[in-house]
């Protein structure tokens, strides 16, 4: 078998093209384009990189973006000061602060602070509880990206055995939740799991995101499986890899996601997304 490969960059650069279209209509309708705060802490290399690329895509789709860039000593309390601001000002929609933070700062007292409604990035508590009670409103970027990649097969999901593999909060678990939503068996997996090739191997629908480059072999994958890899690793002659071997995968799953290409793009266009569902139910 050779898969087929689920094509994020065009799915992506379709749903930016749609986000474009709601944005003119209210800007003809003379309501304010959306606003974004994008919070930069530091100057870890990779966060630049994501941080420059979400604010073009702002850009090409007429979201208005506010970037502060702080410097890497900043302590807790200004930061949630900072937060406060975007909180109370009426323009911002959405509030965006980069992870990772400085180890000196605990993310999840900063996730915590922001508004709820503004949480484009569907961390805060309240959005994953909403989605625990299958209420989801701003959902986590990467695991709906993930979902509408593994939508837009026409693979029906329901009854599907799921396994993800990595249990972080950013990923992992709402990745879990996201599947379960749609009526899979959802198992998941983490550094403590016994016989990781043996759960790997039984997923009709497989999503790694462990950031572990290639550590997922093919044979692993059950043949005709969905396969999502959520990984992005540089490698030492700079080549960026997934979490899955992507050459021995394709010749086991039916479909799959390429890196770079796959999921990454779909991330970014669910946070505008977000961003103009935020500001459509705040400012209608
Ligand atoms: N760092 C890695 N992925 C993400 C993400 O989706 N949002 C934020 N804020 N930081 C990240």
């Amino acid at each position: 078998m050779t898969a087929h490969i689920i094509d994020g960059n065009a799915i992506a650069r379709a749903l930016r093209g749609e986000i474009a279209r709601k944005v003119r209509v209210r800007l003809s309708g003379g309501r304010a384009a959306p606003g974004l705060a994008v919070i930069m802490v530091g100057n870890n290399p990779a966060s630049e990189v994501y941080v420059r690329s979400k604010r073009r895509d702002c850009a090409e789709v007429g979201i208005r973006d506010i970037g502060l860039n702080l410097p890497a000593n900043i302590g807790a309390s200004q930061l949630l000061a900072e937060i406060d601001r975007f909180n109370a000002d009426p323009s911002v929609d959405g509030i965006l602060v980069q992870l990772p933070l400085p180890t000196a700062i605990d993310p999840n007292t900063i996730i915590e602070r922001i508004r709820p409604d503004k949480d484009v990035d569907g961390f805060h508590p309240y959005n994953i509880g909403r989605l625990v009670v299958r209420m989801p409103l701003l959902r986590p970027c990467t695991p709906y990206g993930a979902m509408r990649l593994l939508e837009s097969t026409g693979v029906s999901l329901r009854g599907q055995h799921a396994v993800v593999v990595g249990a972080s909060n950013i990923v992992g678990r709402p990745m879990a939740l996201e599947l379960l939503l749609v009526g899979c068996t959802v198992t998941i997996c983490h550094s403590a799991t016994r016989d990781l090739a043996a759960e790997v191997a039984r997923a009709d629908v497989l999503v790694v995101a462990i950031g572990k480059p290639e550590m997922i072999p093919g044979d692993w994958i059950k043949p005709g499986a969905l396969v999502v890899d959520v990984g992005i690793n540089r490698l030492a002659d700079n080549r960026i890899v997934g979490d899955v071997h992507f050459e021995s995968a394709c010749e086991r799953a039916s479909w799959i996601t390429p890196v770079p290409g796959g999921v990454g793009p779909m991330t970014r266009a669910i946070l505008l997304h977000n961003t103009l569902l935020a500001a459509d139910r705040d400012r209608p």
